[in-house]
C-alpha cells in the first residue's frame, strides 16, 4: 500500500472503528463470584492489534525485521516494535502470555492452562486479503479444544476473552479498488448506510434475523463464545476513544507521554526506524508501538477492572 492508501485505510479504520462502538471486545465469563484474581486464561481472538504470532509469512510484516526491535530483540510474529494488546492485558490479569495456536502443540502442557491465542493479523470478521481464518473460523479452533484441552465449565468460568476488530475488513474493500477513489467511494457509500442502519436499529444479541453487518457477524461471534460461558453479559471497550484521547493528551492525563506527530510511524516507508521509539504513538500505518499499547492500557486499565469485576 503507498503512503496515501495506507493513511486512508487508517483514516477509514478510525471512522468505522466509532461507528462500531470500538474494536475491542472484553467478553466476561460467566462465575460473577469469581474475584478479578481468579481470571486466569484469556482467549483471544481477532487481527494483528491482538496476534502474538500466529501468522507465517517470514519475509516481511510481523516475522521481519525491523519488527519486535524493542521486544523480544528479534521478530516475534507480533505487528508491533515490541508489547502489544494482549500482552498488556495478561499483564493487567496477572497471568502469563497464553500460548498461540501455532506453537500449541510444540509447547509444555502445562503452558495451556494461561489460554490461547486464535488471532491471525489481517484477518476479519468476512473474509479478507490474508489466507488466515477469519473470526468463525477461530472460533471454531477454539471449540474443537473444549472437551479435551479445555474443559467447561471450569475453565471457561475462570476466562476473559479479548476480540479484535480492528479494520482489515475495510482494508480489504480500500484495496479492492486501487488507484479508483471514486469507485472505492462508491463501494463504500452503501456499507456506510448498511453500518450506520445497523447502529440506529440497536442490534441485539440473539437475533435470528440474518444480517451481514460487520458489528452483527462480531456481535454474533461474541454472542457464541458467551453461550459457551452461560454468560450473556460483556464489556465493549473502546479503542477509538482511547486513542484520541490519548492524540489529545497535551499533558492532562497522569502517565501518558505526549506523543509528539500522531499520523508519522516510527518505522518509515523506506524502511528506517526512528530514533526515540517511545516518541512515536504508530509503528507503522496502522499498529501502535509498544509505548503506544502501554499509554492505551494505562487509559483503560480502570475500565477493564471494573469490568472483569463481579457485579454488585
Ligand atoms: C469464514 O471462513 C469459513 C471457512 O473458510 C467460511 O466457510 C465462512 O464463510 C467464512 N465466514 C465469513 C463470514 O466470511
Ligand atoms: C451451561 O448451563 C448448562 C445448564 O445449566 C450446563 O449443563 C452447562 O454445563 C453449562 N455450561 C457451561 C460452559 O458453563
Ligand atoms: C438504511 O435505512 C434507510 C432508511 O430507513 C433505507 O432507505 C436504506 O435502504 C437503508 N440502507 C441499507 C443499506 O440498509
Ligand atoms: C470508562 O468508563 C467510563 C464510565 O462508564 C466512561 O465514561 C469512559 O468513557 C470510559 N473510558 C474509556 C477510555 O473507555
Ligand atoms: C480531541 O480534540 C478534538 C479537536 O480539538 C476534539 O474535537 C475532540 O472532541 C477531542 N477528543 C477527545 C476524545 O478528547
Ligand atoms: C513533527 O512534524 C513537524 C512538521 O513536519 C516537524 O517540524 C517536527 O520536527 C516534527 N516533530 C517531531 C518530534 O518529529
Amino acid at each position: 500500500m503507498n503512503s496515501i492508501m495506507k493513511l486512508l485505510a487508517s483514516l477509514l479504520l478510525f471512522i468505522f472503528s466509532s461507528l462500531l462502538f470500538g474494536d475491542v471486545v472484553v467478553a466476561e465469563s460467566l462465575n460473577q463470584k469469581d474475584p478479578f484474581s481468579g481470571r486466569n486464561k484469556l482467549f483471544v481472538f481477532g487481527d494483528s492489534y491482538v496476534d502474538t504470532g500466529n501468522t507465517k509469512t517470514t519475509d516481511k510484516g510481523a516475522w521481519a525485521f525491523p519488527y519486535g526491535i524493542t521486544y523480544p530483540g528479534k521478530p516475534s510474529g507480533r505487528f508491533s516494535d515490541g508489547h502489544i494488546s494482549t500482552d498488556f492485558l495478561a499483564q493487567l490479569l496477572r497471568i502469563k502470555l497464553p500460548v498461540t495456536y501455532a506453537k500449541k502443540d510444540d509447547v509444555d502442557k502445562t503452558r495451556l492452562q494461561y489460554g490461547m491465542s486464535f488471532a491471525y493479523g489481517g484477518t476479519g470478521v468476512f473474509d479478507t486479503y490474508v489466507n488466515y481464518p477469519n473470526m468463525t473460523a477461530q472460533i471454531n479452533y477454539f471449540e474443537q479444544l473444549l472437551g479435551n484441552v479445555y474443559s467447561p465449565p471450569s475453565d471457561l468460568s475462570s476466562s476473559v476473552a479479548l476480540v479484535s476488530v480492528a479494520g482489515n475488513d475495510y482494508i480489504t474493500l480500500v484495496r479492492a479498488y486501487p488507484n479508483d477513489p471514486i469507485g472505492l467511494y462508491g463501494a463504500f457509500k452503501p456499507f456506510i448506510r448498511k453500518v450506520v442502519n445497523q447502529t440506529e436499529e440497536n442490534p441485539h444479541l440473539g437475533s435470528e434475523e440474518d444480517s451481514n453487518t460487520i458489528i452483527d457477524t462480531t456481535l454474533k461471534s461474541v454472542a457464541k463464545l458467551n453461550k459457551e460461558n452461560n454468560h450473556s453479559a460483556f464489556t465493549i471497550i473502546d479503542y477509538y476513544n482511547t486513542f484520541l484521547a490519548i492524540f489529545n493528551n497535551t499533558g492532562g492525563i497522569p502517565g501518558i507521554p505526549t506523543f509528539q506527530n500522531i499520523s508519522i510511524p516510527c518505522l518509515g516507508d523506506d524502511g528506517k526506524v526512528c530514533d526515540d521509539r517511545k516518541s512515536a504513538f504508530f509503528w507503522d500505518g496502522i499498529h501502535p508501538t509498544q509505548e503506544g499499547w502501554k499509554s492505551v492500557y494505562k487509559v483503560l486499565r480502570h475500565n477493564i477492572t471494573a469490568a472483569l469485576m463481579p457485579k454488585a
